[in-house]
């Protein structure tokens, strides 16, 4: 039977299952999908099993999204820009990779959150998998200069060089943040946070203004330290990447069956508190 799947190492908390659960009610489809952990080690082992027992498509998560390039016949443009992909299907007898979380991140920033980003100056903080993942959708969306800096300079300037518009798209170092002017948009693509054991980002409050929107990919306790500082120096609003979590699940969702989820139920119901 056709069956689905959420890949990652550790997978026992990922939100997928749930949120693709919640999607196939809602739409009247009836759905297999289920969490698979491989370590990096088994990925691309578990994954063929997965295809022979009848997987048909499947979500990428940490630290597995750059392996599954590697498992892919084709790449869509965005999975190939960004060297990682999310969202796996099945046709053929091979593996076609996609990334959705950019356009899911950009869709929840301006259908959730009503978020105008056409012409924003914005800065990616970070240049890892997950700012490779947005990056060229933000570019897409429309935002004015967008300016990464990472820790290690050499990855903020692979990342600039891969979005190819050195008009618009530039790294600087991470020592020079006090000194790069105020930002419309601040987007934390670190993985500073993560783990309790992690230092914190130390940033200075130069970037903000009131007008800026500052947005954490990550989301729960993870996301607090950033949007914290983003509070405490009065950005307009404080988004976490939960949103861009049901957004993306909501693009993988429709590229496998065709409709197009209501993301909202399923949102509310994670943002709520729970009893
Ligand atoms: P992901 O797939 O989540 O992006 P990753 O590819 O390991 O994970 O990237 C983690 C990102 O967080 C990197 O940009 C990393 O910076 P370096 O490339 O310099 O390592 C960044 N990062 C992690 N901890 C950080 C910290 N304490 N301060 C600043 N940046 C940090």
């Amino acid at each position: 039977n056709a069956y689905y799947a959420v890949f990652g190492h550790p997978v026992s908390h990922s939100l997928s299952p749930r949120i693709h659960g919640a999607f196939a009610q809602a739409s009247g489809i009836a759905l297999d999908y289920r969490r698979i952990d491989a370590s990096p080690e088994d990925f691309h082992a578990a994954l063929q099993r997965f295809a022979a027992d009848g997987g048909r498509g499947a979500n990428v998560t940490l630290p597995l999204k750059e392996l599954a390039v590697a498992a892919c016949s084709t790449l869509t443009e965005r999975a190939r820009l960004a060297g990682a992909v999310n969202t796996l299907a099945w046709s053929d007898g091979q593996w076609h990779g996609d990334n959705t979380d950019g356009a899911g991140l950009v869709r929840d920033l301006t259908s959730r959150h009503a978020l105008d980003l056409r012409g924003r100056r914005t800065l990616l903080l970070g240049a890892g998998g997950a700012a490779r993942g947005v990056a060229p959708a933000l570019l897409e969306a429309g935002v004015g200069e967008l300016v990464i800096v990472n820790r290690n300079p050499a990855r903020a300037d692979a990342l600039s060089d891969a979005l190819g518009q050195p008009g618009r798209a530039h790294s600087r170092y991470w020592e020079d943040l006090a000194s790069l002017g105020d930002f419309e948009l601040i987007v934390n693509a670190t993985s500073a946070g993560r783990s309790e054991h992690d230092p914190l980002l130390e940033l200075p409050f130069s970037l903000t203004n009131d007008l800026t929107g500052a947005v954490d990919l990550n989301y729960g306790p993870a996301s607090i330290p950033f949007l914290a500082w983003a509070r405490a120096g009065g950005c307009r609003v404080q988004i976490d990447g939960l949103g861009m979590l049901v957004e993306q699940a909501a693009e993988s969702f429709q590229l496998w069956h065709g409709q197009r989820p209501d993301t909202d139920p399923i949102y509310a119901e994670l943002r709520a508190p729970r009893d």
